[in-house]
């Protein structure tokens, strides 16, 4: 098969590009390893910024999102007593959206047909050749045979784990890399909110997140040594935990009920450079990773796209690379400041082993100097809105 762009991955990076290169006449085909049921059985992220709002909105697939995503003008931090609320909406004259990853993706799953996107799902053992030439391939197997799409370019799109990285050279391209000693368990529950509003608590016990994917389901976090195993969490025992962390105020409004989905997430600072090589450009977690907090990994990977979307629109309609070269500087411009975002509310917000009294106190007085500060809580509100593109 010849086509002119082949993505590899169909998450919300690899399907909102797919979506944007056929809205304006440019041929391509998504490869994606996993069935549809089960990339949308993977509960992930749930914040969205307006710039990813805005892109759903550019290509008209925002039905669904207007009528059901909850627009939030602010958010709390928590510090085991007090709520520290961040009004954005008054800060940046901006709000963000709650919408879950699973929707998004959803819906743009299900504009594929209509919209001519093709995407072809278990595709396995992607494999990439010549991204240094400007006639690269990738083959793939699917039911057993072997098949072969040739492009002009390549997007991965396939995650942190996927393929696309690993095929630019190790002399070419440098790691910048920062583990965590700990994970986010997550509840997903049929209940209601205990708040309107997201709340992000640091307690001596350690990290908590309240959020919501609607009036009725709530999704909630706890952060976790990464020795322990889901078996030793039963709900019960996460509710208490939330309870404890999320202070005094919010726990009165908890609502407990059995978890319709839990599990434990590694938290991880990474980002790749360059991001593109060749004939091959990487969006999204393909080329960097950062830690939950601050709900940034979704809206990183959507705004690579708006970047990767305008430079490969602008090379099929006038052969004219300039603005593909600049991919990589462009993206991570946004991408370096997103991580420093993401790792510095991550410092601010969980008990980190080595770490001892001073380090605690250091968090105490920062977030009551945020409690008391217009210019910091302007500073948190404008990264967690999303910086511009
Ligand atoms: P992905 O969503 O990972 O999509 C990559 C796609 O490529 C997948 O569908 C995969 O199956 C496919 N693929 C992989 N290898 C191949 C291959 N060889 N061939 C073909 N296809 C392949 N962010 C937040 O903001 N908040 C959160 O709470 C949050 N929770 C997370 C929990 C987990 C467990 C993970 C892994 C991430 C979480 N994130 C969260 C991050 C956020 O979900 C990601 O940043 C976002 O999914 C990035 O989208 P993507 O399309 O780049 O990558
Ligand atoms: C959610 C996840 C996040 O990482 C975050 O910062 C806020 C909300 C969520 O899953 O709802």
């Amino acid at each position: 098969m010849k086509t002119q762009v082949c993505i590899i991955g169909a998450g919300p990076a690899g399907l909102l590009l797919g979506h944007m290169l056929r809205a304006e006449g440019v041929d391509c085909v998504i490869l994606e390893r996993r069935t549809p049921d089960y990339v949308l059985g993977r509960i992930r992220a749930g914040v969205l910024e307006q710039t990813t709002v805005s892109l759903m909105e550019q290509l008209g697939l925002d039905q669904r999102l207007k009528a059901e995503g909850l627009p939030h003008d602010g958010f709390n931090l928590a510090d085991g007593k007090r709520l520290i609320h961040i009004d954005m909406a008054r800060l940046t004259g901006k709000q963000v959206v709650v919408y879950g990853q699973t929707e998004l993706t959803r819906d743009l799953m299900d504009a594929r047909r209509e919209r001519d996107l093709q995407v072809i799902y278990e595709a396995e053992n992607a494999a990439l050749f010549d991204v240094e030439s400007d006639q690269p391939y990738v083959t793939y197997l699917k039911d057993g045979m072997e098949y072969r799409v040739d492009a002009r370019i390549i997007v991965g799109c396939d995650g942190f784990h996927g393929p696309s990285r690993q095929a630019i050279p190790a002399k070419v391209g440098q790691e910048f890399e920062r583990a965590y000693p700990f994970g986010w368990l997550g509840i997903l529950a049929d209940v209601p909110p205990c708040n309107h509003e997201l709340i992000y608590a640091n307690h001596a016990h350690g990290f908590a997140l309240a959020s919501m994917r609607s009036q009725t389901r709530s999704r909630y976090y706890i952060d976790v040594p990464l020795t322990e195993k889901l078996e030793d969490w039963p709900d019960g025992r996460i509710w208490d935990e939330l309870a404890i962390r999320l202070g005094p105020e919010a726990a009165a409004h908890i609502t407990r009920g059995p978890s319709i989905e839990k599990s434990i997430a590694p938290l991880r600072s990474y980002v790749f450079a360059p991001m593109r090589h060749g004939s091959l450009m990487l969006c999204g977690d393909s080329a960097h990773i950062v830690p939950p907090t601050g709900a940034k990994g979704l809206n990183l990977a959507a705004s690579d796209v708006h970047y990767a979307a305008e430079a490969l629109i602008a090379f099929f309609r006038g052969n004219n690379t300039d603005a593909i070269s600049a991919y990589s500087d462009r993206a991570l411009g946004r991408v370096w400041k997103s991580e420093r975002f993401s790792w510095s509310l991550t410092r601010l917000l969980h008990r980190f082993p080595a770490d001892g009294p001073f380090e605690r106190a250091m968090q105490v007085a920062e977030l009551d100097y945020i409690a008391s500060s217009e210019a910091a809580q302007t500073s948190i509100a404008e990264n967690y809105v999303g910086l511009p593109v």
